[in-house]
């Protein structure tokens, strides 16, 4: 993906907001391919890939194997949440193995702007994440780097953890702050309670584990989230 065709996704997400993007992280890992087609089925525009290095946040996941696994698996955008201290050694490796977009942790790196940077010159989506205790000053310098915003409502690590209302504030302040083609994602806790709250503080893009693969049917989980998003 040249400069243009980055650009290009990154429109398309925008314009097809209100996005939820199911996180694999509950998946049944197991079951991946299925998993992904019934989550094509329900329509969804894109997926979600937690990425943990037992050493960041305190829980290990999965690395680019399993994102190479679910880009064989779907033409869906690969959005990856790199939880992980040393981003730049590997951004070449998940490039590789098929991520569309790769968002770091403003607190991971001392240099934030190089590491986006590096990610955009591979061709992906660059995004930066930041952690409910995380003042948002942290990140203004970096904000021209990022295609992307990653407000954490939950200290990362684990899926279904209760939504901290603080990410709103912070959502909104963003919102005044960034161009509307940057895109704000927010991620932990978002359910059919929370998400409404999280769309008019601004987000546009919706990651979303337990209310959705805690539930019997996908399709519907994701139709009644995006309904509700919709402000
Ligand atoms: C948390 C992860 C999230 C998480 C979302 O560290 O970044 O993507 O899996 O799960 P829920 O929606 O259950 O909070
Ligand atoms: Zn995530």
């Amino acid at each position: 993906m040249d400069n243009t065709a980055r650009l290009d996704l990154r429109a398309k997400l925008a314009s097809q907001a209100p996005v939820v993007l199911p996180s694999l992280l509950l998946c049944d890992f197991g079951r991946l391919n299925e998993e992904i087609q019934t989550l094509e089925q329900a329509g969804v525009n894109a997926l979600h890939l937690d990425v943990m290095d037992g050493h960041f946040v305190p829980n290990l996941t999965y690395g680019p194997t399993i994102v190479e696994a679910a880009r064989k698996a779907t033409r869906l955008p690969l959005d990856c949440h790199l939880m992980i201290s040393d981003p730049a050694r590997y951004v070449r490796d998940f490039r590789n193995s098929g991520a569309d977009s790769m968002t770091i942790h403003v607190e991971a790196v001392p240099h934030p702007a190089a590491v986006l940077d590096q990610i955009r010159e591979s061709g992906a989506l660059a995004g930066l994440a930041i952690n409910p205790g995380t003042p948002l000053e942290t990140m203004i310098e970096c904000l021209d780097h990022c295609d992307l915003i990653l407000v954490m409502s939950v200290q990362p690590g684990f899926g279904g953890q209760k939504f901290q209302t603080a990410a709103l504030e912070k959502l909104r302040r963003l919102r005044e702050l960034v161009p509307p083609g940057v895109l704000l994602q927010v991620d932990g806790g978002v359910n059919a309670t929370t998400i409404q709250s999280c769309a008019q503080a601004g987000a546009q893009l919706f990651v979303v584990g337990s209310a959705i693969f805690g539930q019997p049917n996908y399709a519907e989980s994701v139709h009644r989230l995006e309904q509700l998003a919709r402000v």
